[in-house]
């Protein structure tokens, strides 16, 4: 079967955590668009042309651990503005969304530009400071030493650069359903997106 979920949004509102829930319980294959920019942001932080590391982006490239870090968020939201660095990164992004067996992306754009054409589209969002207390707790997790103003600040900053710019904005899809985590835990956030997947006919035959 093609069947595509499509969940966008803005800077750690939930989209891996949901995302991978959602794959896990369908058994879709998942894919975390944003590693791929967080790939090239890395690139240009060691030297890099943006676009010649986009064009020549490997699979390997994704397994890195720095990829997590606020410093490489931040580059790759700088990289993602850059048409010609999208361009390079639209094919595979197309093809593994409509791969056969199902396929869930996250991202910023996947229900607005890689697939229109999504059976279920959700757009997750929290506030700000929900997003940064969670980014916060999950960064301090990793072992990293930050401060949780400068990471409300990074988010912010985040959110303007990815709504604000032309190629591809961040905005939910004209027909995305809209799932505000801030007051959600994670168990009642998945099981709602659970429930909008399932109640799309094709999906149920899946499970
Ligand atoms: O995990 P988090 O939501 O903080 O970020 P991410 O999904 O890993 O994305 C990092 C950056 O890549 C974003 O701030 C966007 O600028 C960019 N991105 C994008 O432009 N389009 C996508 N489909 C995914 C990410």
């Amino acid at each position: 079967m093609i069947f595509t979920v499509a969940i966008d949004g803005p800077a750690a509102a939930g989209k891996g955590t949901i995302s991978k829930a959602v794959a896990a319980h369908f058994g879709f294959a998942h894919l975390d668009t944003g590693l791929l920019y967080r790939a090239v942001g890395a690139k240009v932080l060691g030297g890099a042309d943006p676009v010649v590391a986009a064009r020549s982006l490997d699979p390997s490239d994704l397994e890195n651990a720095s990829l997590r870090t606020p410093a490489v968020a931040q580059a790759a939201s700088e990289v993602a503005v850059i048409p010609e660095v999208r361009a390079a990164l639209v094919d595979f992004q197309k093809a593994f969304a409509r791969r056969t067996g199902g396929a869930v992306l996250d991202g910023r754009d996947i229900g607005t530009v890689i697939c229109p054409e999504a059976e279920v589209k959700l757009f997750v969002t929290a506030s700000p400071a929900c997003r940064a207390e969670r980014r916060f707790a999950e960064l301090r997790a990793g072992g990293m030493d930050v401060v949780y103003e400068t990471v409300l600040e990074d988010v912010k900053a985040r959110d303007a650069r990815d709504s604000g710019r032309v190629a591809a904005p961040l905005k939910p899809a004209e027909d995305a359903v809209l799932l505000d985590t801030s007051d959600l835990t994670v168990a009642a956030a998945v099981a709602r997106a659970i429930a909008v997947v399932a109640a799309h006919p094709a999906a149920r035959d899946s499970v």
